[in-house]
């Protein structure tokens, strides 16, 4: 890979611990993929935040590299293993907590914003039309590529953190344009409508397609929030990093020669599967993070009742703080649901915690069932909050 005399500086330790450290991870990546060089990202966004996931060798990790490094762009982290500040009412440990704080102290070290979300499109770190940046959560990756039309990898922890640390990442991938083109096309013969049904149709072209960039016709259109589960659920069930909708995603694009159609018939089998036989004792909405949109509605909906199983709400700490000052947190809180901010139901350790876990996300049912051992139900936000009054 060709490097710039700044970039070989880099390598050999002339700017610090941490950045000889990060460019050697991301030379080693761009000689693995066959990248040319390095070009320059914008926006980063760091997974493996939860200590449920880094341990304590993950821990030292970021705490070596904080000791010198300082991000060059902005980058926020995706969800924590805990809401920052309500972790108790969660039934989060003090032991776990003191932790997880440590690994959120090391990142904020490095100037890293401690705003744990897996949209941060919705709170500011927001690219545009094709930037290069440097992402790590598949979602938001799939989002970015897709919705957004920026530029980006799936990146591991490490090596999205090493981009923030740089500013680079190796061109290849989803950098280059000719890996962003749809492979194969689907035509969509039914009606798509809500968070929920966006989720079962990422499901069931996920598991057509697999990793292969689709062009999909047949939509009329859909909300950020059906977008956002959309890109939640095609990446989860195939690997996709990116996806075109005729006439909703920005990318201009040809349609390729193989093709399969999706009809009412696929997603009722989709929603199907996902709908275990069990009695839900936990009700989650909020993967990928819930938005300012959904939080209204949560409000509208929970107005005046009282829930009577756990509720839990995830979304970013910024779209709690306006929705606080909406009104809407308190209505929603009233009704003893809770929030929890900063973190999400697959990364707080909370394993075998419930039996079966009611949600709206396509996304959420995999990971609770793969991570936690709940089993799931796959409903629309109306019904989940039926459900946790009942
Ligand atoms: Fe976000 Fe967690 Fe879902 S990271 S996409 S809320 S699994």
């Amino acid at each position: 890979m060709k490097l710039t005399k700044q970039e070989k500086d880099m390598l050999n330790g002339k700017y610090g611990y941490a950045v000889k450290k990060s460019m050697g991870i991301l030379v080693a990546l761009g000689e693995i993929y066959n990248a040319k060089k390095l070009v320059e990202v914008t926006s980063v966004q760091i997974a493996g935040v939860s200590y449920d996931n880094l341990g304590d060798a993950g821990l030292e990790f970021l705490e070596e590299l904080a000791k010198d490094g300082k991000v060059k762009v902005l980058t926020t982290l995706n969800p924590a293993g805990m809401d920052l500040e309500n972790y108790k009412a969660l039934g989060i440990s003090e032991d776990f907590a003191v932790k997880q704080r440590k690994v959120i102290e090391a990142f904020s070290k490095m100037g890293i914003l401690p705003t744990c979300t897996c949209t941060p499109y919705l709170i500011g770190n927001n690219p545009h039309f094709e930037q290069h940046i440097a992402w790590s959560e598949s979602s938001a990756v799939a989002y970015a590529n897709s919705v957004i039309g920026a530029y980006t990898n799936r990146e591991g922890g490490p090596s999205a953190l090493a981009s923030a640390l740089t500013g680079k990442t190796p061109l290849y991938g989803m950098h280059l344009n000719e890996n962003r083109k749809a492979q194969v096309k689907v035509k969509v013969t039914c009606p798509v409508k809500g968070t929920w049904e966006f989720g079962a149709l990422g499901k069931v072209i996920g598991e057509k397609a697999k990793a292969k960039p689709v062009l999909i016709t047949g939509i009329k259109e859909a909300t950020v929030d059906e977008l956002k589960s959309f890109s939640a659920s095609i990446a989860t069930y195939g690997g996709a990093a990116i996806f075109h909708i005729k006439g909703i995603t920005p990318a201009k694009v040809s349609a390729p020669k193989e093709e399969f159609t999706v009809t009412q018939a696929d997603l009722v089998k989709a929603e199907k599967e996902l709908d275990s036989e069990c009695e839900v004792d936990f009700v989650s909405v909020g993967c990928p993070h819930a938005s300012l949109n959904e939080l209204a509605k949560l409000a509208e909906l929970l107005k005046g009742k009282k829930v009577k199983k756990e509720f839990w709400i995830t979304t970013a700490r910024p779209t709690k703080k306006i929705a606080d000052s909406a009104g809407y947190s308190k209505i929603i809180e009233d009704s003893g649901a809770k929030f929890a901010a900063d973190t999400c139901c697959v990364v707080a350790p909370i394993k075998n915690r419930f039996k079966c876990m009611a949600t709206d996300s396509a996304k959420g049912c995999y990971y609770a069932g793969a991570k936690n051992n709940f089993k799931v139900k796959i409903m629309p936000i109306e019904k989940l909050v039926e459900e946790a009054c009942k």
